[in-house]
């Protein structure tokens, strides 16, 4: 499970997985559709990622790259954008 703002999954695992995401989330803001992963805060990053897979949101896109990713696998992913988030300063 998840406590609040912070998640629980292993950052060097999410770092990993993040190699497949960065081909299209650029690392840094731009005027572009498609924001920087770590801006996103952690709890909205893991509902959008289980909003995608159940098709609650749609975008086949990301429909078939939340689909190949489990739960322990969104939570090292939002483990590793957290503590990004917190390199860049963010809160
Ligand atoms: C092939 C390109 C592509 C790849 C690869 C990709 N994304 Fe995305 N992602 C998008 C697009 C396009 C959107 C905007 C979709 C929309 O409008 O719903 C998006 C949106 C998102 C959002 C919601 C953003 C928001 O502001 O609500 C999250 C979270 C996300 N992606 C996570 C990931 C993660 C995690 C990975 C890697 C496991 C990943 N994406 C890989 C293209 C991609």
């Amino acid at each position: 499970m998840v406590a609040e703002g912070r998640a629980e999954g292993d950052p060097a695992y999410g770092e990993y997985l993040a190699n497949e995401c960065t081909a299209c989330h650029p690392p840094d803001v731009t005027d572009g559709v498609i924001p920087p992963l770590w801006l996103l805060p952690t709890d909205y990053f893991i509902d959008a990622l289980r909003a995608y897979r159940s098709g609650e949101r749609e975008n086949p896109v990301m429909q078939a790259v939340a689909r190949a990713l489990g739960d322990e696998e969104i939570e090292s992913l939002a483990a590793y954008f957290a503590d990004l988030r917190e390199q860049k300063g963010g809160s």
